[in-house]
């Protein structure tokens, strides 16, 4: 099947068999859901974006993030910030757990609170900073874990300088570049552009990961195949998905993939609400002022929101789930809307992104 190949990516010192990349996303890739999506033959994720200064502070919440279910591999860290030495420091700390396969640099968040502060996003307005920063962060791990950078094209339509900010972090030793193929401004809406994405691919020596406008399991051999990238990434189309990996895989060895069944749906959304609440249970009582339940469900409720939508009885539940629920009360309610049936045989993949733009 060469229209569906994939080639394994070497990243610094990692090596990835299938480079199939899980997006961070805040509020969803914790370690309950990444790991599923690995289950289903996702080829590697990343934590949600986490703070350095909350790091280097020891904040209790943002160790949080780091936290792993089970022996989650490959699993990348991602972390934000924009004082260089800040960034360092809290970079040499991740590099000591040992724990994880890579770490990321964040320069591509939007959010006003993150971009305004020069977070995120901010980093593409200042390209020499955002190399200082891989500079340094390089330095504070010292070669125990390859440093990757995840970016945009640019911050607004007027100021697309990927092709300047990627050519400094590769001179300052980043080891792979994750890129979204939109500027800041744009957020998650409108087209990826993949001619870019290839431009860069071309520009650059080390691997480049394509990301943005994904959305069929085909589109990943597309976009390997039209813009040359040595991986990709997707995020919205996978949540409540976790078998959208599976489909990939299932391209890939010529089989057809298949909608996951009522039956995996269920076992699916059963396991996601216990690892949760394992999760939960590894923190601290203070941190939770509901109880480790309460708040595992409550982490769980946006993933329902995706995991059902195609579901005739979903309306029902959506009016509901802002209650305070408990883990039996709202698994109850998840078998009555699995009970009612899907609304059409065959699920549209543009759905799954539409809110989340
Ligand atoms: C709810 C949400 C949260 C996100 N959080 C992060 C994040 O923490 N770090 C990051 O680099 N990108 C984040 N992103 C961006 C995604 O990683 C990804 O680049 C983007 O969704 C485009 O990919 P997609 O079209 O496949 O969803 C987030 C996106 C969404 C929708």
């Amino acid at each position: 099947m060469p229209e569906f190949s994939l080639q394994p990516v070497q990243i610094g010192t990692l090596y990835l068999e299938w480079p199939v990349f899980l997006a961070p996303m805040a509020g969803y890739t914790d370690g309950a859901f990444r790991s599923l999506c690995l289950e289903q033959g996702c080829g590697a994720v990343v934590t949600e974006m986490v703070s350095a200064q909350g790091l280097i502070r020891h904040h209790a919440r943002t160790g949080h993030y780091l936290d792993a279910w089970g022996d989650e591999r490959p699993l990348g860290v991602q972390i934000y910030g924009s004082d260089p030495g800040a960034m360092a420091a809290a970079a040499a700390q991740i590099a000591e757990l040992k724990r994880f396969g890579f770490l990321d640099v964040n320069a591509g968040c939007p959010m006003p609170k993150i971009r305004n502060r020069g977070d995120g996003a901010g980093l593409m307005r200042d390209p020499a900073k955002l190399a200082e920063i891989v500079r340094q962060v390089k330095a504070a791990v010292g070669g125990a874990l390859p440093v990757t950078l995840k970016t945009r094209i640019g911050w607004c339509a007027g100021t697309v300088n990927v092709l300047e900010t990627t050519a400094g972090v590769e001179a300052a030793g980043a080891e792979a570049i994750f890129l979204h193929g939109r500027v800041a401004a744009v957020r998650h809406a409108g087209p990826s552009d993949w001619n870019l994405i290839a431009e860069v691919k071309r520009a650059r020596r080390i691997p480049v990961i394509g990301n943005g406008g994904i959305k069929a399991p085909a589109d990943v051999f597309r976009m390997v195949r039209e813009t040359g990238v040595d991986g990709v990434m997707v995020g919205r189309v996978a949540l409540g998905n976790p078998w959208w990996f599976r489909d990939v895989r299932d391209l890939a060895a010529g089989r057809e993939p298949r909608q996951p069944t009522t039956d995996e749906v269920r076992a699916a959304i059963y396991e996601h609400l216990r690892r949760e609440m394992d999760l939960m249970a590894q923190r601290g009582r203070k941190e939770m002022k509901r109880g480790a339940e309460l708040t595992a469900c409550l982490v769980l409720r946006p993933h329902l929101v995706r995991y059902l939508r195609g579901f005739r009885g979903f309306g029902d539940l959506a009016r509901t789930l802002e209650e305070r629920q408990d883990a039996a009360t709202l698994l109850r309610r998840v078998d009555e809307v699995l009970a009612s049936g899907r609304k059409r045989a065959e699920e549209n993949p543009e759905s799954r992104i539409q809110d989340l733009e």
